[in-house]
């Protein structure tokens, strides 16, 4: 639900000059001119209760106090919709909602905020926004363009249609004038309409576009933030000044896929495993280009086989990986029963719509008797030939390929002949020492450690390697912890910063 627009609320006298049944006092738009435009709705419904607009790469820009008090999963956006309760538009999920840090709820200074959209599907129209400074596109006097589905007259009502009117840009100093809240406009935000009133944007319009055409080349120049009433004499529409907060849109949105490079392997087959056994696996996601993003919304699921995956540690999760840092998720899954386990890892990051989806698959093998003479379903085998295959020595009665030993029945091309001995070798008994009395050592001053070698940064260690770093021993730490023990990410040095004991024990 929208905020309530407390200053824009507080008088309630319709002008009588104001009668115009649009905007307040605009025109129908032409859908056409506005296939950005976008209206903000709940997810059950759809009328618009907020303006905003499509700046492409799946991010939806709007006025911070429509969305600030809302969940992602309880709005929607309807990109191009221009009826009030239409279906008309690209209706989109939100995934992400982000609120310009110093957003003020008193003043409504900061009054930004943008959506990331689930999905971002080809053939959206997206707005250009204003960088650099507002005064580069526009003086004061020259007229702006600002559309949305809001009142058509201060207390008054939606209209079918959305409606556009033009209003032009106004000093800071002369909006100042109006007192209250107005006196502190400038920085962030600007002014627009006419001193005798009469046309503006009204509640509903909030969080929609205020564009600048030259010669059909159009920009979005603010966003509709409030106003004392609407249309009123001195009392201006107040917008947020894009430009002046274009740095916030930056740092979520990155202008194009290329410059957000998300590395990792999509598809890993890890070797057989044995059903009952734990098979371990660590996922890598790497930030192969500059600009830093935050993994978020990780999550992993089994499928065939494989019993649920457990997460046995996650440096990904809310992490922002600046250019070239990696972080690690280590799972742990199963098998259920005989043939393929599959985990998959799915994560989004924060500059873009994109659903990641990483991949590791084991084949799963009888408890007893897995072998290298073990029955492959690719394998050609003629008669007598034999195969191992759970536990049992199986010997072919004729010409058979794919047909698994333990589902051929007395008619089958299979004949069970025996146990597999398939060199699962039995432990042999280690030969029992006599006891020796461990010779009593002199007591000894502490001194540098002397076991293990020096750590060498870059070289993977595994667990119960022990290292001598800085005059300390520290011995890394069993699975999943030795995972950081090594090389990438390197910030694991033992004894070193603040990471260190996810990987090390210091003996
Ligand atoms: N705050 C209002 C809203 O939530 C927009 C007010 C715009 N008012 C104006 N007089 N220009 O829809």
């Amino acid at each position: 639900m929208m905020a309530p627009c407390l200053l824009a609320a507080e008088t309630i006298t319709p002008n009588t000059a104001d009668v115009s049944p649009r905007i307040v006092g605009g025109t129908d738009a032409n859908p056409a001119d506005w296939k950005f435009y976008t209206q903000i709705v709940n997810r059950n419904s759809n009328r618009s209760f907020c303006g905003a607009s499509y700046i492409g790469n799946g991010f939806v820009l709007t006025a911070a106090h429509c969305v600030d008090t809302d969940a992602p999963n309880h709005i929607a956006v309807k990109i191009g919709g221009t009826r009030y309760n239409g279906t008309d538009g690209t209706r989109l999920d939100v995934s992400q909602i982000y609120i310009h840090p110093n957003f003020n709820t008193t003043n409504l200074a900061n009054d930004i905020a943008l959506l990331k959209l689930t999905s971002a599907p080809a053939g959206l129209t997206a707005v250009d926004i204003a960088s650099g400074s507002l005064y580069q596109y526009a003086s004061d006097g020259d007229f702006l363009t600002v559309a949305g589905l809001g009142r058509t007259a201060e207390g008054g009502s939606s209209p079918t249609v959305l409606q556009e009117v033009d209003v032009p840009l106004v000093s800071d100093a002369e909006c100042r004038l109006a007192g209250g809240n107005y006196t502190s406009i400038g920085g962030v935000s600007f002014c627009a309409g006419l001193p005798q009133g009469g046309i503006d944007s009204c509640q509903g319009d909030s969080g929609g576009p205020i564009v600048i055409n030259r010669g059909g080349n159009v920009t979005q120049l603010g966003i509709v933030s409030w106003g004392i009433g609407c249309a009123r004499p001195g009392k201006y529409g107040v917008y947020s000044d894009i430009a002046a907060l274009k740095t916030f849109v930056d740092d979520i949105v990155v202008g194009g896929s290329d410059k957000v490079h998300v590395a990792f392997d999509e598809n890993t087959v890890l070797s057989d495993f044995i059903v009952g056994e734990p098979k371990q696996h660590s996922f890598s996601v790497q930030n192969a280009g500059f600009s830093p993003f935050t993994v978020d919304r990780l999550s992993v699921s089994g499928a065939g086989v494989a019993t649920p995956p457990v997460i046995a540690k996650d440096t990904c999760s809310n992490t922002t990986l600046q250019g070239n840092e990696s972080c690690l998720v280590a799972i742990e899954f199963g098998a259920s029963e005989v043939g393929t386990a599959t985990a998959t890892m799915t994560f989004e990051v924060d500059k873009t719509t994109t659903v990641y989806k990483a991949t590791v698959s084991a084949t799963a093998n009888p408890t007893s008797g897995y072998c290298s003479t073990d029955w492959k379903e690719d394998t050609v085998y003629l008669p007598k030939d034999t195969a191992t295959w759970g536990g049992k020595l199986w010997k072919a009665k004729w010409w058979t390929q794919g047909e698994h030993p333990s589902t051929s029945g007395p008619w089958g091309p299979w004949e069970e002949i025996g146990v597999a001995d398939c060199g699962v070798t039995t432990p042999v008994e280690p030969p029992v020492q006599p006891p020796v009395e461990p010779p009593v050592e002199p007591p000894v001053e502490p001194e540098p450690p002397t076991t293990g070698d020096s750590y060498v940064a870059g070289t993977q260690y595994v667990a119960g390697d022990t290292v001598v770093n800085n005059n300390d021993i520290y011995e890394c730490k069993p699975w999943p912890y030795n995972l950081w023990c090594g090389a990438a990410p390197s910030a694991y040095e033992p004894g070193v910063g603040t990471n260190w004991q996810d990987a090390w024990i210091k003996r």
